[in-house]
């Protein structure tokens, strides 16, 4: 056993078990797994009793219960439990055979468990996979220690990054005092993180009256942007949780969350010079749905600087943030082909299903009942149309197409293709925005007035 890991599996079905090895493989994820939540308990305890012997001595970032031959939502609940007892922070999935009443699922995730899996989501969607991009690939944010103030209680734990020992360790705990001394010595650390999912708790922290004044309009705008991403796999998690019929207070809420977040994080971005300090980050290629709070902010940002009311910013917003749900559904042979760019590679069955996301993110958007307009629905629906009518699913052209479809449609190609790309040097924004829209192409895509109106917007500076 390492001193880290990734994931801890408690499942004594083959099937499920060589699933998530097949995963943790093609992921580069580590991982152990338990038959059942006695050994997983007896072996974490001993560990701990005996300095770390024979258990992990770290949490893991993400703990999966199976319980699939689990006759009673109390046993379920039960190994939930187990598991939340050992790690209670670690963020905990549960596989359950099929759908089950509300009451029993919100039983189970208010045992402890953040997320409920059916069991043919596992084998038959990617939703695991975008999980795991979430709470294993992501899990770390950078912070400095100039965020941090004297003398106040710390709200989240705070880690440095150990190279010789590729991984994480805890600096700060929660409810510590951070005295003279303490910073002092964490100096010697260089970067700070904290989990993404403490990033709400991070924003409240630096919203302090003290940090208002100091810290920097990109610093701030930068959190919010965070706070959207994180906010935003929350969203997505509840969406496509199937093992509940009906979730629709809670998922009104977390939508109108986003809403807000989104809104208040376009404000600011208005506001700053230096749009790719925020948006633009080096970015894990291809992960689906990764993108979507980079081109939520863009879609959003351009609305607004286009002079587009209010109710038309949020309105293209929502659409990109909701346009690509559906590609949880996806088998994970098909995401693996997508993560790769190889569009051209998908037999004429995946290309037919691909083509269908745009379809199937309306569905469940609808099936959640979420307030969305006859407009919003349309976005959806037509963000992969192109102005030549070569685009999906029904092939419409330009004059059939909304300034606002174009807007989505051109937010997600702008972040694509401007995204930093891990090992590739960085470009000027001003240099990609005039080659993006030189770009003769460009006119196949969108409408030509539409582009002129890019051009005002993104090349003014020259
Ligand atoms: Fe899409």
């Amino acid at each position: 056993m390492g001193d880290s890991l990734d994931f801890a599996l408690i499942s004594d079905d083959k099937g499920i078990v060589d699933s998530i090895r097949m995963l943790c493989q093609h992921f580069n994820y580590s991982l152990e797994v338990w038959k059942n939540e006695d050994d997983f308990f007896d072996q974490q305890t001993a560990g701990n009793e005996e300095g770390g012997a024979s258990g992990p001595t770290v949490e893991p970032l993400l703990i999966l219960v199976s319980a699939l031959n689990t006759p009673t939502h109390e046993s379920v609940t039960q190994k939930v439990q187990v598991a939340k007892q050992v790690y209670p922070k670690s963020f905990l999935g549960c596989v359950v055979a099929q759908k089950m009443p509300k009451e029993e699922a919100s039983f189970i995730q208010k045992s402890g468990a953040n997320i409920v899996f059916l069991e043919n989501e596992i084998y038959n969607s990617s939703k695991l996979e975008y999980v795991c991009s979430n709470i294993i690939r992501e899990m770390f944010i950078p912070v400095k220690l100039a965020d941090f103030e004297q003398e106040r209680i710390l709200p989240f734990d705070i880690y440095y990054y150990a190279p010789q020992r590729s991984k994480y360790l805890i600096c700060g705990h929660e409810t510590l005092v951070l005295s003279d001394e303490k910073m002092a010595k964490m100096k010697k650390y260089g970067d700070f993180f904290i989990k993404r999912q403490d990033i709400n708790k991070f924003n409240n922290y630096i919203k302090s009256e003290r940090f208002q004044s100091t810290a920097s309009l990109e610093k701030r705008c930068r959190f919010q942007y965070l706070n959207l991403c994180w906010n935003y796999a929350e969203f997505v998690f509840l969406l496509t949780d199937y093992s509940r019929y009906n979730s629709l207070q809670e998922g009104k809420a977390l939508f109108d969350n986003c809403k807000e977040i989104s809104n208040s994080l376009i404000n600011s971005l208005v506001a700053v010079d230096d749009l790719w300090q925020v948006i633009n980050q080096k970015t894990i290629e291809g992960m689906i749905l990764h993108h979507v709070p980079a081109i939520t902010a863009y879609a959003g940002l351009f609305a607004l600087k286009m002079g587009m009311d209010s109710t038309k910013v949020t309105d293209v917003m929502l659409a990109t943030m909701l346009g690509d749900v559906g590609m949880i559904y996806l088998p994970p042979s098909l995401t693996k082909k997508l993560r790769s760019g190889k569009v051209s590679a998908l037999t004429p069955e995946e290309l037919q299903l691909y083509q269908k996301h745009p379809a199937d993110s309306l569905k469940v958007a609808l099936d959640r009942r979420l307030p969305i307009s006859p407009k919003v629905r349309d976005y959806i629906v037509d963000a992969h149309e192109r102005a030549d009518g070569s685009g999906f699913p029904r092939g419409r052209t330009g004059d059939k197409l909304s300034q606002e479809v174009f807007l989505v449609i051109f937010a997600e190609e702008y972040h694509i293709k401007s995204m930093q790309k891990i090992g590739q040097e960085k470009m000027l924004m001003n240099e990609f925005n005039a080659k993006l829209l030189d770009d003769p192409s460009m006119m196949l895509r969108y409408r030509p007035t539409f582009v002129n109106e890019l051009r005002n917007l993104l090349l003014h500076d020259e």
